[in-house]
């Protein structure tokens, strides 16, 4: 593994957040935090988990419950489809597939959200390149408008041979999320900050997209 590599792992392991999911195994748990996620920010996401989970708290559970149910424990989260997803994704397999290609096909879940699951529970080699990922990529690259595949292929070839994959992209989110900040980026607080190409300039990387009038 290369210094930067193990630089941003302990980064993480040292700052990282503590999230309610963080050192979870239990794919269905892992699940459901990262369909929460999709549209949710993490402080709001954090009670809308753990009241999903204490009323449906298996695979199982969530398939055996009438849909009307499901969305009653979802009120508030919005975004309605993501727990008609999940009710119904419950009804189609009987245990979460183990790999990317096959969770991939599972109603509500993207290359995103099944790169996440696939890392973090299964241990998946998968980049999981989310607007965080994104914005931490292109300053460290110095990219102004990288292509979403030009920058999935960047991500999978950054993950670590031998360490835990979940752990990587998820120490990548945690940097977007709290150091790499879209505004007013912290960098002398950035494990990366040595090798950054963006950073004389940080908000220049990605392009801002233009505002809509
Ligand atoms: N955003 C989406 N998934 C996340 C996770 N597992 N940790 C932190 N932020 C996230």
């Amino acid at each position: 593994m290369e210094a930067w590599q193990k630089a941003l792992l302990a980064w993480y392991r040292a700052q990282a957040r503590l999230l309610p999911w963080r050192g979870e195994k239990d794919p269905y748990r892992v699940l459901v935090a990262e369909v929460l996620l999709q549209q949710t920010r993490v402080a709001q996401a954090i009670p809308y988990y753990r009241r999903f989970l204490e009323r449906f708290p298996t695979l199982k559970a969530l398939r055996g419950a009438p849909l009307e149910e499901v969305l009653k424990a979802w009120q508030g989260a919005g975004y309605y489809r993501r727990a008609a997803n999940l009710h119904r994704l419950a009804q189609e397999v009987e245990a979460l597939p183990r790999s990317y290609a096959e969770l991939l096909k599972l109603p509500g879940l993207g290359p995103y959200t099944a790169a996440a699951v696939a890392s973090i529970a299964f241990g998946e080699r998968v980049a999981a390149v989310d607007g965080n990922v994104r914005r931490v990529l292109s300053r460290v690259f110095a990219l102004e408008n990288p292509a979403p595949k030009v920058l999935w292929e960047l991500a999978q070839g950054l993950l670590p041979e031998a360490e835990d994959p979940g752990a990587w992209n998820q120490a990548l989110m945690d940097l977007g999320a709290e150091v790499c900040l879209p505004r007013g980026p912290r960098c002398t607080a950035c494990p990366l900050e040595a090798l950054c190409r963006g950073k004389e300039a940080p908000e220049r990387f990605p392009r801002p997209r233009r505002r809509r009038v």
